[in-house]
């Protein structure tokens, strides 16, 4: 299924197909050239099965005139693949129908893609009521320089991204990991150029942004001062609120990316800095309900890559290994005193370091593969584990991978299973948005503004050790 825009060539070939379609009282394709009308086609293989028709009043306003799709093709989405592609195409700033009122599939596809009842219309359908339903879409610059990435990007408050451009410092490669110095140099050179390229790729215009979004914290100080700093200058500079955001929280909801987020939820969080499985009973309303006592796993990964002579990052080299090895090596799992549901890695990481310089003192070989697929299988039994005990403190409608380590194949796939054998929906974002990256900078952003959460313009102070909640 695709969806196209026509042309006026089609223009004919539209007409036969809104008269089959559709009741003819309906039909519009007499003004389509008259009025200046989009039309937006949904089609499978060469067929038509939908369509959209909106008009645009004004720069960047558009009424939607008609969504209709063919019956045997309801129920599939089709409408919501239309409004998507309209959206992404036309970049609208503000979007009105009208629908019935007892309409219940249409009123709530519509919400899903943010629009709000705003007036009700007597009789409007004949003897029945309609509603006016209007959304108006915000724009987000938003900007991450928590750690290594440099990254600025273009987020509509519909959960739209534009663009996300991230650059990815190599400078930190010949030290092994990240030296603070180093990043804070690089975020000063890298960010004014990534910020215009953002710019660019979404063809925005500074004038085209209604807020400014940034992370605060948590991560290392002078990397998030350079973020911030940059944040506020522009926000002051435009004259447009700018919007703290919690990166772990952006990390949650990349997940936006895949679809409107169901609520209750679990999110299991794993990155380089954190490992933390997280309840969200709404938007913002965060509850850690695991956590890492000491290492977190995306740094054992990089320990483990460091140790087996990988390089850095190590976490994907670690990953691509363990493909082609056996977990045969068995490494213990730490138990956390007094709290069950707390992890350990530091023990795990020991083990593995261990064992690899024991082999070498006593000049035995190492099968590298079978010891990173060893020691990817003890922390995906850990995951596994706590996360079970997790899912007995409540009803979850929906599981959500998120964080640099969620690039991982395996872990994907395992919590995936887990979560298809209870029935629940189950997302994780694709692999660029699982790294650090401004777009999910820009989605929790779009959970402030969508929510009508207090965003503050007074100043903003980074918080390196900021936690959830
Ligand atoms: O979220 P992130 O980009 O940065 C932090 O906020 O920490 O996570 C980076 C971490 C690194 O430790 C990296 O080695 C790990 O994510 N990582 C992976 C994979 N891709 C990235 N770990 C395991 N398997 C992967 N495929
Ligand atoms: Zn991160």
């Amino acid at each position: 299924m695709e969806v196209i825009k026509l042309g006026v060539k089609d223009f004919q070939r539209f007409a036969d197909f809104e008269k089959e379609v559709t009741v003819s009282a309906y039909c519009v394709s007499e003004f389509i050239e008259s009025y200046g009308y989009d039309v937006y086609v949904a089609r499978r293989k060469q067929q038509w099965i939908g369509y959209l028709i909106v008009h645009e009043l004004n720069d960047k306003q558009f009424d939607i005139i008609h969504i209709v799709v063919q019956e045997a093709y309801r129920g599939r989405g089709i409408a919501h693949q239309l409004l998507h592609f309209f959206q992404k195409d036309a970049r609208p700033k503000e979007v009105s129908l009208e629908v019935r009122e007892d309409n219940d599939a249409a009123v709530r596809l519509y919400q899903s893609h943010q629009f709000d009842i705003v007036a009700r219309r007597k009789r409007y359908y004949g003897d029945k009521d309609g509603v006016l339903m209007v959304k108006a879409n915000k724009t987000i610059l938003a900007i991450e320089t928590s750690c290594d990435e440099t990254s600025a990007a273009v987020v509509q408050s519909d959960y739209t991204i534009l663009s996300n451009v991230i650059y990815t410092q190599k400078e930190h490669e010949k030290y092994g990991g990240v030296v603070p110095e180093v990043a804070s140099r690089e975020h000063v050179e890298k960010l004014p150029i990534i910020i215009t390229e953002a710019l660019n790729q979404a063809e925005c215009e500074y004038s085209d942004l209604d807020y400014i979004a940034v992370t605060y914290g948590p991560g290392l100080a002078g990397s998030l001062m350079i973020g911030v700093e940059a944040a506020k200058t522009l926000g002051w500079q435009l004259e447009l609120p700018v919007i703290p955001v919690n990166h772990m929280a952006g990390h949650i909801y990349a997940n936006y990316d895949e679809g409107n987020l169901q609520y209750p939820l679990l999110s299991v969080t794993v990155s380089g800095g954190h490992t933390e499985i997280v309840e969200l009973q709404g938007p913002e309303q965060f509850r850690i309900l695991a956590q890492t006592h000491d290492d977190a796993i995306g740094e054992v990964y990089d320990k483990v890559a460091r140790v087996l002579d990988l390089g850095y990052p190590g976490g994907p080299k670690v990953a691509l290994l363990a493909e082609s090895g056996e977990a045969n090596i068995s490494f213990p799992i730490a138990k956390v005193r007094d709290d069950a549901f707390g992890m350990s890695f530091s023990g795990l990481k020991t083990a593995v370091i261990n064992y690899v310089h024991k082999h070498k003192q006593n000049n035995l070989e190492i099968h590298k593969a079978d010891v990173a697929a060893s020691f990817q299988d003890a922390v995906i039994r850990t995951l596994d584990e706590k996360l079970q005990l997790c899912l007995a403190e409540g009803t979850y409608k929906q599981i959500v991978l998120a964080g640099g380590v969620s690039a991982n194949t395996r872990i994907r796939e395992h919590i995936k299973q887990i979560a298809n054998e209870r029935g629940i929906h189950f997302t994780v974002p694709k692999s660029e948005l699982c790294t650090d990256n401004a777009a999910m900078i820009g989605l929790a952003a779009a959970v402030q503004i969508n929510n009508n959460i207090d965003i503050t313009n007074d100043e903003i102070k980074i918080k390196p050790g900021l936690v959830l909640g």
